[in-house]
Formats: C-alpha cells, structure tokens, sequence
C-alpha cells in the first residue's frame, strides 16, 4: 500500500491544530482518513479489533504514532505532534477498543447461574432502597449499616428489619457530596464505636458558590439513635473551597489508626501541596488524635495527617489482613484509573503523571511514570470509575481466597484481581451491567455483599453474590 501522495496534505492540515486540540478532533483530522472515524479500518486497518502488528503496548502504540512504522505506510507523527498528544491519541485507542469488547460481552441479570474463571455463582437482591446508596458495612451481630449519600444511615437487622439511624450529622448533599463512608470498629463489640464521613457545609466563597469539605465523626448507635458524637478530623478553615467533586472518602482501620482519603476537591494542582487536606490519604488515631511519625508531622506549614499525596479522588481503601498492607484505588481522569499499594509518605504523581487524559480530551501530560512518584501497581485505560475495594476473606469461594474484588461505576463491573507480590496477576470481569458498583464488602455468611445503584432512577440495591446451588 502506498500512502504517501495523501501524506503530504495531511501533515499540512495538523500542523495548524492548536496544542489543546481535543482528542476527538486529532484523530479525525490526523489519522481518521487511513484508520477510518469509527477506527475500525478504512485504507489501514482496524485499531479496534484487538489485534496488533506491534505487540500492542502502552509503549508500542506510541512508538508506532511518533516513529511510524516503516515499510507499512504507518506515516511518524513525532515532529507534528508533541507527546502529550500522542498519550491522548493512545487513550482513545484504548477507549474505541473497549467499547467494541463490551458490546459483545452479554450482560449479568439478577439470579442467574455463571461461570467465572474460579467459580460458578449466582445473585440475590439483598434489599432496594430510594436514595444513593454510598456504604455499606456489617456488625458483629450480622445486622448490616448502610449509608445514603442524600443523609441517612439505616441500618438492616438479620431478620431483614430496616430501620433509620436518628440523630446523625446533617450533610451537605450537592454533586458528589453528601453522607459518605460507614464504618465499625473492628472492636466494636468492646467499644461500640462507628466512623462516619461526610461532606459538611462551609458557607460560601467569594464568586457566591456553596462550599464544602470533608469531615469525620465517630459515634454509637444506641435505641437507634446516633448518640456520643466526636468529630475526628475536619479541614482548616482557610481550606475550605470544595463546591462538590471528589471528596474521597474511605477509611480503613489498622491496630490504632484510622485511615481515610479526601479527593483533590477539583483542585488538581492542591494534590502535591503538603500544605493542604485534599489530593490525600490520611492517618490519625481512632480518637482523632494526629501521629507524631506521620510523615510531614514536623514540617513547617505541613497538613500532619497526611499519610500519602498526589491522590486524585480514591473512593476505595481496605487493608489486606494477611500481608497488613493497606491499598487503595482512585479515579483517573479520561483514563488512568489506579490501583495502589499505599505506603508513609509517598506521592502517587497526580497531576502531574497520570495515565488518563482531560474528560473534554485535551492533554494533561505526556509522563505516565517520573522518577520520585509511585506508579501504580495496575491501571484502567479507558477508565471504570474505579470505586470500593475489599479482598475476600470468607470461606464460601475457596477459589477466590485472597483475591480482591473492585467495583466500577460507570462500566457497572466488579473485577476480581489476583494479586501476587505485588503485581496483579488476574483482572477479571465477573459480573457487569447490573449498575454502578460502589461498594463490595465480603459478609460474615462468606458471599460477598454489593452495593448497586441507577442515577436515572435514583435507587439502589444491595445484593449478594452466593454459590449456585
Ligand atoms: C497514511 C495512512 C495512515 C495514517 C494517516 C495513520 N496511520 Fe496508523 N497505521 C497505518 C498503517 C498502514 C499501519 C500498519 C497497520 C498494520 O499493518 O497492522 C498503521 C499502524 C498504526 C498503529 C500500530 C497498530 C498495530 O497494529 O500495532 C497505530 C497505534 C497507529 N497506526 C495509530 C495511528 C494514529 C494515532 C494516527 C494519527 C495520528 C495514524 N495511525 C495515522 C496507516 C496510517
């Protein structure tokens, strides 16, 4: 095949692009004529069909768009484009290719029996509720608590008697915000303790817009009135300007400490500011007290709970019980979804490495890794909407001891990953199309509990994955 006559227009047309150019329009003006709009293949061949002259990398889609690949017609683009462009070219790739696979994957319904790698399992409604349901979490007893994001916690006896927590925090219920994470004790047969987070007012900033942070707050569930509140954490006044994205928040408790995320609150550059309460992973005691080896507790103008930054929004955090290591996964922007293995004091890179690109399809950077930030130990590119994690610890699913399991929002999926040392060895979709995936918890019964929700119609679900028969 020779291409070259049309070669030279081409290069003539996106000289003239702007650097912000959408990814959309990139492609259509730069690369559509050979690979077609619907990138399914025209005069070169399909970039969706999951099949690759290269060995379809990360890294040899772009060295095929900067340095072209001889002989074939594949023209360099490395001159006319700059390389955070062809990231967003590599993105939406990655996007296109996505879709065509989930259009052929049939869809999970309610009850039926499927087979998974491991395991063959069906599901169960465990409850429907209006609202958004955001947590969810048991108590010893077997009852479980959950939480709706508009402010109410309710709680779920054994028997299936629901009843309304009265008495907790008032919420600021906007955009993302709202009541957030639910979470007991692991003592909490000895010491009754539940921790709550939630988006509380700030009154407003000087363009007029409501603001908004993060706060959270331990109390106990006594007559099912929420009684014995302390507040544990709260951003400093001079910090406060959310008007409602990424707040976070989950916690996960180790020994003593509490850990929980607060999101970047829409200002990305915040993330890689010691300075401040958003783009972060936080560590104080149970009773709020801070640390005095939290890594930044003795520099000066230093936010001292923080444990980790350059975080983007993580809405996943669980501790592996048999390693102690605490993980968490956080949204990306247009891709680059993370999963993370959380350790003192290191920057995770946002924004300034990331995977993803701006939703509107501009760059944000070129750089997926730089020396002094931590990678992430997987990805998702196109994005899930990654949110709650937990590693399976029953012993109904042998097969599946230790794995851990992930929801996802906006591909309404939950992954099962096997993860070893370190390295996710195993990402599998095992149910998909049921609704967004916010939370999974595994139940003291040993099947494992999700939290599903419909924004259009405004209810959610609980269900729980069993054995088939
Ligand atoms: C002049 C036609 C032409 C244009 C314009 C063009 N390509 Fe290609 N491209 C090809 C051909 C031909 C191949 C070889 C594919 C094959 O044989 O499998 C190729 C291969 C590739 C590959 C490697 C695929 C693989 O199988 O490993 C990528 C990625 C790619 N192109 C992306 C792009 C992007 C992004 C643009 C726009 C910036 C673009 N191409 C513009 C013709 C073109």
């Amino acid at each position: 095949m020779n291409k070259l006559p049309i070669l030279g227009a081409m290069l003539a047309s996106i000289t003239s692009l702007p650097s912000q150019a959408k990814v959309e329009e990139l492609f259509k003006s730069t690369c559509a004529s050979c690979h077609g709009e619907t990138l399914m293949g025209a005069m070169a061949p399909s970039l969706v069909d999951n099949t690759w002259l290269t060995d379809g990398t990360d890294k040899a889609l772009t060295n095929a768009i900067k340095n072209g690949i001889a002989n074939v017609g594949m023209p360099a683009f490395g001159e006319t484009l700059s390389d955070e462009q062809v990231r967003t070219l590599v993105v939406f790739i990655r996007e296109a290719g996505a879709k065509v696979e989930r259009q052929k994957a049939p869809k999970s319904s309610l009850g039926k029996v499927f087979t998974t790698k491991h395991q063959t399992v069906t599901t169960q409604k465990v409850l429907t509720s209006d609202g958004i349901i955001w947590a969810m979490d048991f108590l010893p007893d077997g009852s479980l608590l959950y939480t709706l994001r508009q402010g109410e916690l309710w709680m779920m006896s054994k028997n299936g008697k629901k009843t309304q927590v009265i008495g907790i925090p008032e919420v600021w219920h906007n955009r993302q915000g709202g009541l957030l994470d639910v979470y007991p004790d692991p003592q909490y047969s000895q010491n009754g303790w539940i921790y709550l987070s939630f988006s509380q007012a700030a009154g407003k900033n000087d363009n007029g817009d409501e603001i908004a942070f993060t706060k959270i707050v331990r109390g106990k569930i006594s007559d099912g009135k929420w009684v014995s509140e302390q507040t544990l954490f709260e951003a400093k006044p001079e910090n406060r300007k959310n008007r409602g994205w990424h707040f976070g928040s989950r916690f996960a408790i180790q020994g003593d400490y509490l850990f929980f995320t607060n999101g970047d609150e829409g200002h990305q550059n915040d993330a890689q500011s010691i300075t401040t309460q958003n783009g972060k992973i936080h560590r104080i005691f149970k009773d709020g007290r801070i640390p005095k080896d939290n890594p930044f507790y003795n520099e000066k103008g230093a936010q001292q709970t923080i444990w980790t930054y350059g975080n983007r929004n993580p809405q996943g955090l669980t501790i592996n019980q048999t390693t102690g290591d605490l993980w968490s996964t956080e949204h990306g922007p247009r891709g680059g979804d993370e999963l993370n293995l959380i350790t003192k004091g290191v920057n995770y890179g946002w924004p300034k490495v990331t995977f993803g690109m701006n939703y509107n399809g501009t760059p944000i950077t070129e750089h997926t890794e730089l020396p002094g930030m931590q990678s992430p130990i997987h990805h998702w590119t196109p994005s899930i909407a990654v949110a709650g994690i937990n590693f399976y610890t029953g012993n109904v699913f042998k097969n599946w001891q230790g794995d851990l399991f992930v929801g996802s929002l906006a591909k309404k999926q939950l992954h099962r990953l096997r993860i070893e040392n370190n390295q996710v060895i195993e990402d599998e979709i095992i149910l998909k199309g049921l609704g967004r995936i916010r939370d999974v918890v595994t139940a003291p019964n040993g099947t494992i509990y999700l939290t599903i929700n419909d924004r259009n119609k405004n209810e959610s679900k609980i269900i729980s994955i069993l054995p088939a028969s």
